[in-house]
């Protein structure tokens, strides 16, 4: 019953994608369980590059399950445009499968998105504007569309009328526009996505039990990252899902005990897109150094990242709530030719040392950060012997940040990132991972 999860230790953006594209050559199944099209993923393959956003990153490599789970919010417009690009570049679909019970992102949840932010005005979370919180939101509110409604055509009528008066009404109250389509109309576009994808959907569930029971590799894909998740993040700035461990229980519809390896995956430094508290987020020109060599760029809002340096206490934090077997430490490289670098160890508030992330977003936002001091490195020019010579020919003081950091987590760093190229990985098992 082997089975992965990856799951981002920080704010989204830690470069899971490229450790999931590592990790995923041997897996058969490839599962996302949360969040959705508010994700962003490049994945290169061979000469193609492919930005992927809701479809799971699996999708593109043949022969593997691409499983979109229940816990995931789906937008089947936007969905569809990544299956045809897909499919422009020669590759199939055909280990596409959604999961009948999964939750879809309409129009006017986007409209929503856009008129909540705009009526919270100074408290604004600075969301991707995709409908994810509102998606989720008429998921607890039980009156969601789910992916298995295209099926069942007189009950999708039945609910589209009722929805198009709520949603008018609620759009209209916050100051929205309207939802812009009738009963009909909004029946044949959907009609049209059962047309497209319709014989996908399926209980994805006993789909990866079954896998699992046969012995099959899944590997499970999380979005966002740890500090985004709505109970264990920096709330309310969080997106509306369940980013860490549990989040794999919930929205995949797998137990506990089926949950083998969890890899964090931590940036050498800290990241965020939005508002919300950041701790060792930096200023001027000491942040534009990180964004400019780290490309900190969002690859679905393009808008600059805040950067700062390594939070531990966020990364301490991230290890509780998800129980990471492993580290993969990604863009050491970004850290090349600083003399020191300075890495969080706690915060003081109010005159008093915290180790803990508080729930309080406005302690987090008084909140200093205790530094220690490590010792920075050169940039070498060959990283290939680096990378053929393995971790030890890494510099002593990267090596000797890299071990701080699993001191502290009690973690072993058993991925190290130090490029964005494949081969530019250290794998400290050898590619054991699925024994
Ligand atoms: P939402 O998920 O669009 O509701 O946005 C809520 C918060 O999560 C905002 O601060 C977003 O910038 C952040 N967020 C959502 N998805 C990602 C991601 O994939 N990477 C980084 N931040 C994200």
């Amino acid at each position: 019953m082997p089975s992965l999860a990856i799951i981002g230790a920080q704010w989204g953006d830690e470069g899971k994608g490229k450790i999931t594209d590592y990790l995923s050559g041997e897996a058969d199944m490839v599962v996302r369980f949360q969040g959705g099209n508010n994700a962003g993923h490049t994945i290169i393959v061979g000469d193609r590059v492919f930005k992927l956003h809701g479809l799971p990153s699996g999708v593109v490599r043949p022969g593997k399950l691409a499983v979109i789970g229940n816990g995931v919010v789906v937008n089947m417009e936007e969905l569809l445009v990544e299956v045809e690009h897909v499919l422009e570049n020669g590759c199939n679909i055909d280990g596409l499968r959604i999961s009948d019970r999964a939750h879809l992102i309409m129009n006017y949840h986007k409209k929503l998105d856009g008129a909540e932010e705009a009526y919270r005005g100074k408290g604004v979370v600075g969301t991707t504007k995709k409908g994810i919180g509102p998606a989720y939101q008429d998921k607890m509110a039980r009156i969601g569309f789910r992916a298995g409604d295209l099926l069942e055509e007189d009950l999708l009528k039945e609910k589209i009328r009722f929805l198009i008066g709520y949603k008018n009404d609620l759009l209209g109250m916050l100051g929205g526009e309207r939802c812009g389509c009738t009963v009909e109309s909004l029946f044949a576009k959907m009609m049209g996505w059962k047309e497209a994808v319709g014989d996908r959907i399926c209980d994805t569930s006993v789909l990866i039990n079954d896998a699992l029971d046969a012995g099959d590799n899944v590997l499970f894909e999380g979005a966002q990252g740890a500090m985004l998740d709505i109970d264990h993040g920096t709330y309310p700035y969080v997106t509306s899902s369940a980013t860490c461990g549990g989040g794999i229980c919930t929205g995949a519809g797998v137990a506990p005990n089926r949950i083998g390896q969890v890899i964090g995956c931590l940036k050498a430094y800290t990241t965020r897109v939005g508002e919300g508290p950041f701790v060792t987020g930096l200023q001027g020109e000491e942040e534009r150094r990180l964004q400019v060599k780290g490309g900190e760029i969002g690859v679905t809002t393009g808008r600059s990242r805040r950067c700062g340096w390594l939070d531990l206490v966020v990364a301490e934090h991230a290890t509780r709530m998800c129980g990471f077997t492993s580290l993969a430490m990604t863009k050491l490289d970004v850290l090349n030719d600083y003399e020191e670098i300075p890495v969080c160890t706690a915060y003081r508030i109010d005159g008093e040392t915290v180790e803990h992330l508080p729930a309080s977003i406005s302690r987090m936002q008084r909140a200093e950060p205790v530094y220690k001091t490590m010792k920075g490195w050169k940039s070498w020019n060959d990283t290939e012997a680096v990378v053929r010579e393995g971790y030890d020919a890494l510099p002593a003081e990267m090596r000797g940040y890299i071990e701080y950091v699993e001191d502290f987590l009690k973690v072993p760093a058993d991925i190290v990132s130090i490029g964005p190229d494949r081969n530019e990985t250290i794998d400290r098992r050898g590619g054991r991972w699925w024994d």
